[in-house]
């Protein structure tokens, strides 16, 4: 297995290192444009395996030619938010840094599976797609994990319970209109508006909707990476090791839940094939009129690139 991470910035790295302390693959090989940036990324990393005790060897590099032959690339190379900035801000600058990753990643690994980070999500998964012509099962964007995990900590911290008793989901774009689904979260399976009430339960929508401009703001220079990192390596592990997770990713909709041609949130089952399955669950009219609205705020960016 071979695992190649693109953009060995905060959350390229940290997945790397993830990945490699995991051991979900043989070889991590980390790219990034910066001259050394990768190169002593890499090494630090692997110095850690003695001490950590993976043997996935990871490799730094500027060419992708010790890319060749990955299973799984994942994209995280662009800029990141500062305050004051929407993700859609990023669109232009990184439309251009996704499209030729991802042509000169897909000429090495044809048959690999894409996994993308960079922002705005849903917009740069479409490039990826496009680019790449790969079928929509191969190319998987990672937002609904992120915002469910952060769904979940809010709910966690609340009760004060085990956040491993809370499970939760967020569909639609990874965007101001995300649609988190209250009654499809639990907390030891009991539905959250059984639990709290509804000015609490909107309060926790609205910190989770916010839950990315919250990092930013605390840390001035860039966006959040721990939990991101966690969450596109929460989708690796599905893939290489076939566990059939069932995860909220952002996929090629072809009129699953009324949405057609745009990536958006929904629940998937990620196994050695990529997405291989999107379970639809029947929505209150309110929940699809948002994810409507999310569908179509996708859509109105991706018709403003130019590929
Ligand atoms: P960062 O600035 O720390 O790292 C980005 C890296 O990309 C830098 O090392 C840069 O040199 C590299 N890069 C730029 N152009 C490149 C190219 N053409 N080829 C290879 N590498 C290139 O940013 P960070 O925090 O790692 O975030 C990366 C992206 O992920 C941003 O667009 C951010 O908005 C997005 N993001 C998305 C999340 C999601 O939920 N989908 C969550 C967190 C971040
Ligand atoms: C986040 O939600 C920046 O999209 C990124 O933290």
């Amino acid at each position: 297995m071979k695992i190649t991470v693109i953009g060995a910035g905060n959350v390229g790295a940290t997945a790397a290192q993830r990945i490699a302390e995991k051991e979900l693959a043989n070889e991590v090989v980390l790219v990034d444009v910066v001259e050394g940036l990768p190169q002593g990324k890499g090494l630090d990393m692997y110095e850690s395996a003695p001490i950590e005790g993976f043997d996935s060897k990871v490799i730094g590099t500027n060419s992708y030619d010790a890319s060749a032959n990955s299973d799984v690339i994942v994209i995280t190379a662009g800029i990141a938010r500062k305050p004051g900035m929407s993700r859609d801000d990023l669109q232009a600058t990184n439309a251009n840094i996704v499209k030729s990753c991802t042509e000169q990643a897909v000429a090495k690994s044809p048959q690999a599976i894409i996994i993308v980070v960079s922002n705005p999500l849903d917009v740069m998964t479409y490039v990826a797609m496009k680019v790449s012509g790969f079928e929509r099962h191969r190319v998987i964007g990672m937002a609904g994990v992120l915002d469910s995990a952060r769904f979940r900590s809010f709910i966690a911290m609340e009760m004060n319970v085990s956040v491993q008793d809370v499970s939760a989901f967020v569909l639609g774009g990874h965007g101001d209109s995300m649609v988190p689904l209250p009654r499809y979260s639990t907390v030891a399976g009991i539905p959250l508006p059984d639990l709290m009430d509804k000015a609490t339960i909107d309060r926790l929508v609205k910190r989770t909707r916010d839950g990315g401009i919250e990092i930013v703001n605390f840390l001035k220079t860039g966006s959040a990476y721990y939990a991101p990192s966690s969450s596109a390596v929460e989708m690796v592990e599905s893939i290489v090791r076939d566990k059939k997770h069932i995860l909220p990713c952002s996929v090629w909709l072809q009129g699953e839940y009324g949405l057609k041609n745009v990536f958006a949130g929904v629940p998937v089952k990620l196994g050695k094939n990529g997405l291989e399955e999107i379970i639809q669950i029947k929505l209150f009219p309110e929940e699809q009129e948002a994810l409507n609205k999310s569908g179509a705020d996708v859509q109105a960016n991706i018709a403003k690139l130019s590929l």
